[in-house]
């Protein structure tokens, strides 16, 4: 069976995978722990925690609340900032095999363009997520809502560097579409869609928000139906890859991305359940391969598009 994925190919940058399994930001911390528990060279691409400029503390505890059919976290950004990642944590990512894909967040354009030209040319990082897309900061929707703001940001991120640009998307918009062409337009190589969705919970004992900065972001099983409707409906308008990423916790689960135009998929929130998940999904396609008679999986890439049902755009959006 083939797996491979060449997600970025073509011009000078290049982003071939293994298979099509990635972890998701912020699921996976920068890969050091989980490379104790089980095989991660086996994986597509391992993203990294939200890379700052600065290190980060992120918000006040509690920071996680479990719903029914996922979690709302409000993380913050949370990492250990540029300098040390460079420093401590790409030298290790240059011995593995596995891809590293550094997710990086600011609060301003320059922000954004600094921690690109800095990771351009460091060992071990693959290529770049820029996340305009985090609902647990004051700024963190400001790029990812409006076309205009994501479409600069990209692009300022594109003039820094010639890593391979990924750009992370926020569900929480009405023309995701739209949002999604400007920043092709900008000079994204491929799109993840999605990050999560600004959510809150209310603990009823104490009659507070459940989570000390009030909301937070849901992801989980319960937006996974959501994620693919945006994968089917983006993927029909840009003619760059797109990465589905949104309650993925079984092969099948990813099968279904793949169908509606994912190139690649994300695990994330599973892997709180298990550490391994990401493998766990690699190894459910594969077998969904098997039993179909698939040989090649870039073969799955979009085919409910050319289903009976009306694939159409506006069908999506309505
Ligand atoms: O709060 C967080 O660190 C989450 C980041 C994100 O959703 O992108």
């Amino acid at each position: 069976m083939d797996l491979h994925v060449d997600l970025v190919s073509g011009g000078k940058r290049q982003l071939s995978l293994a298979n099509p399994v990635m972890t998701a930001s912020g699921t996976f911390g920068n890969g050091l722990e989980y490379q104790k528990i089980f095989d991660i060279q086996r994986l597509g691409a391992i993203v990294s925690k939200a890379i700052t400029r600065k290190p980060r503390r992120g918000n006040v505890q509690p920071r996680i609340a479990e719903t029914a059919a996922g979690m709302i976290n409000s993380i913050g950004l949370q990492n250990i900032g540029l300098s040390a990642i460079i420093r401590d944590v790409a030298p290790v990512w240059e011995t593995w095999e596995v891809p590293v894909i550094a997710n990086i967040a600011g609060e301003t354009v320059d922000d954004y363009a600094e921690l690109a030209s800095r990771l351009d040319g460091v060992a071990g990082v693959a290529a770049i997520e820029i996340n305009i897309s985090c609902p647990n900061v004051e700024s963190g929707l400001e790029f990812g809502a409006d076309p205009d703001a994501a479409n600069k940001v990209t692009n300022a991120v594109r003039q820094r560097t010639d890593l391979p640009l990924i750009v992370k998307l926020t569900p929480n918009v009405t023309d995701i579409a739209g949002v999604a062409s400007a920043v092709v337009d900008g000079g994204a190589d491929a799109l993840t869609l999605i990050n999560t969705y600004p959510a809150m919970s209310i603990d009823v004992r104490t009659r507070q928000p459940a989570l000390g900065w009030g909301a937070g972001g849901m992801s989980g099983p319960a937006l996974k139906p959501i994620a693919v409707r945006l994968v089917y409906l983006v993927s029909q308008v840009v003619d760059v890859p797109v990465i589905g990423c949104g309650g993925i916790t079984t092969g099948e689960d990813a099968v279904e991305f793949l169908l509606a135009g994912a190139s690649a998929v994300q695990v994330g929130t599973a892997t709180f359940r298990s550490p391994r998940a990401a493998l766990d999904v690699l190894e459910g396609i594969e077998a969904y391969m098997r039993e179909e008679g698939v040989e090649d999986v870039s073969s799955l890439v979009g085919a409910a598009h050319e289903s009976k049902a009306e694939p159409r755009p506006a069908r999506a959006t309505g």
